[in-house]
C-alpha cells in the first residue's frame, strides 16, 4: 500500500533581509514509499535534505509540487496545500518529526519527555513510564539520569531521549534528521536495531544519514539529492 508519494516538489526561499533575496532550497524531489519502506536523502550539505523533511511536515510550505499522504482510512492528504487543522490533526496521529535536537520544555525528566508519548495515546501513567524506562535503557540512558531534565545530559545523551521520544509511540510515517548524527557506533546500533524493529511493524520513515554503512543498513530506498533519482540498486 502507497503511504506517501512526493512529486515535483520545490523550495524556494525568499529572504527578506536587505532586500528581497530567493534562495533555493530544492527542486525536482519524486520518491514513492509504500507502508513499511525506508528512505534515506543523500546529498552535499546545503542540498535541501533537511528542508524536505520541514517541507513533508508543513513546517515549511510547499513553493510547487505535491506531497501526497495516503491514510489507513483510504482518504488521501495533500500536505502541500491542505488546512491547518488538517495538518495538526496528521501529526497528531499520523505524522511524526524527529529534530536534529531536542527541544522540550524545563524541568520535565527523561522518563517523563518520553512517557508522555504513550499517555497521549490513552496507555496508562503507570504503564507508559515502565516502556519508557525501558527504552531508555536500552539506548544506554544511565538510570540515574531517568528523573532529571534532558536540559542538562549531553548532547549525545539528548540526542537518544529525543528518539526514544520519536520512536516509543510511532506514527505511520516518521521523519528523522540525522538522528544518528552525535552518537558513538554502540548506540548508533541500537538506534539502528530499534528504527529497523519499528520499520518491522509497517512504520514509513524518511531519513537523513552521514554514515553510509547506517544509511545502507537501513535503507530500502535511497534517493540521490545530486542525480534526482534513486541511487543505483535502490
Ligand atoms: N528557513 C530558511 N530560510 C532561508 N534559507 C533556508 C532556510 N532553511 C534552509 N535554507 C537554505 O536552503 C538550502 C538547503 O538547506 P538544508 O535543507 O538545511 O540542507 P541540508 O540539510 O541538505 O544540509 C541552504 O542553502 C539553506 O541556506
Ligand atoms: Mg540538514
Amino acid at each position: 500500500m502507497t503511504r506517501l508519494e512526493v512529486k515535483n516538489l520545490k523550495k524556494t526561499f525568499t529572504v527578506h533581509t536587505q532586500g528581497s533575496v530567493e534562495v533555493k532550497g530544492f527542486e525536482d524531489i519524486n520518491f514513492k514509499l509504500k507502508q513499511g519502506e525506508f528512505l534515506s536523502l543523500f546529498g552535499p550539505s546545503g542540498a535541501g535534505k533537511s528542508s524536505i523533511l520541514k517541507t513533508l511536515y508543513r513546517t515549511y510550505n510547499t513553493t510547487s509540487g505535491e506531497i501526497n499522504f495516503y491514510k489507513d482510512n483510504g482518504s488521501i492528504v495533500n500536505i502541500s496545500n491542505s488546512t491547518e487543522s488538517e495538518i495538526l490533526n496528521l501529526r497528531k496521529n499520523d505524522l511524526g518529526y524527529v529534530s536534529q535536537f531536542l527541544q522540550i520544555l524545563p524541568r520535565i525528566s527523561a522518563v517523563d519527555v518520553v512517557a508522555t508519548e504513550l499517555i497521549q495515546k490513552g496507555e496508562s501513567e503507570e504503564v507508559a513510564k515502565e516502556k519508557a524506562k525501558e527504552m531508555l535503557s536500552f539506548l544506554n540512558i544511565k538510570e540515574e539520569l531517568f528523573n532529571i531534565s534532558p536540559l542538562t545530559f549531553s548532547g549525545g545523551e539528548q540526542q537518544r531521549v529525543n528518539i526514544a521520544k520519536g520512536i516509543i509511540a510511532p506514527k505511520s510515517v516518521l521523519l528523522l534528521d540525522e538522528p544518528t548524527a552525535s552518537l558513538d557506533m554502540t548506540n548508533t546500533n541500537k538506534v539502528i536495531d530499534k528504527l529497523l524493529e519499528i520499520k518491522k511493524q509497517g512504520v514509513t520513515m524518511v531519513g537523513i544519514f552521514h554514515d553510509m554503512d547506517c544509511m545502507k543498513r537501513i535503507s530500502d530506498k535511497i534517493y540521490d539529492m545530486k542525480e534526482k533519482k534513486y541511487a543505483n540498486n535502490y
